[in-house]
């Protein structure tokens, strides 16, 4: 299940997690991320211009863009209507895995424990969001996990910061992370997309 979500954590060692609330934001917001080395982002639907946002950014060139905090089968649908390319997900129910599954939507489930991530093992994925990684334990946590179950890699998030994306993308059983830091709301409501294509250049040289 997770051939096609390692491809797109492949891109960069950083995807941006976006809460846009104004459509007007999404094409130049993609654009200065996509320019900075940031090509998969995450729209997360918590906002009400979140799928218009998803389908402004899917025509930006270069971006590859996914809808974040999927939790029912109807906002798969949508996300898929919106032309979202791949899902991420805070945790994970047979209900949302069923509904990807069926429409073929790439997705990065979130865990949090070990028995989550092996409940998510033996659906298929080998590819799995760590959320909310600080909180739950952060790099220390995930690194304990690289033993036992060497055939995941992770995506953490929640978060991640320039201060310790580093420690997490050193691990061996992490493919990529997640985070809002590239993407200040302050930046993209003032209109700062130079700034936010300099955040964006500076996460993508992130060693991993
Ligand atoms: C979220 O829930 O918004 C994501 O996990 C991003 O978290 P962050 O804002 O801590 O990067």
């Amino acid at each position: 299940a997770s051939a096609k979500a390692a491809e797109i954590c492949e891109l960069a060692p950083i995807v941006p997690v976006l809460i846009v609330e104004d459509v007007a934001h999404a094409a130049p917001l993609a654009a200065a991320l996509v320019a900075g080395g940031l090509p998969a982002l995450e729209v997360t639907l918590r906002t009400d211009a979140a799928l218009e946002v998803i389908a402004e950014m899917a025509r930006v060139e270069g971006g590859v863009v996914g809808a974040g905090t999927l939790l029912t089968p109807k906002d798969v649908q949508r996300a898929v209507e919106a032309g979202a390319k791949f899902g991420v997900s805070p945790g994970a129910t047979d209900t949302l895995l069923d509904a990807c599954e069926e429409a073929g939507l790439p997705l990065l489930p979130g865990a949090a424990s070990a028995t989550e991530a092996m409940r998510l093992l033996e659906r298929g994925y080998t590819i799995q969001k760590f959320f909310p990684a600080e909180a739950a334990g952060g790099a220390p946590f995930l690194k304990s996990l690289a033993s036992p179950l060497p055939q995941i890699r992770f995506c953490p998030t929640g978060g991640v910061s320039p201060k310790n994306a580093r420690d997490y993308l050193s691990l061996p059983n992490v493919i990529c992370a997640g985070g809002s830091w590239v993407a200040p709301k302050e930046m993209f409501k003032s209109g700062d997309w130079a700034g936010i294509e300099r955040l964006a250049a500076e996460a993508a040289t992130l060693p991993r």
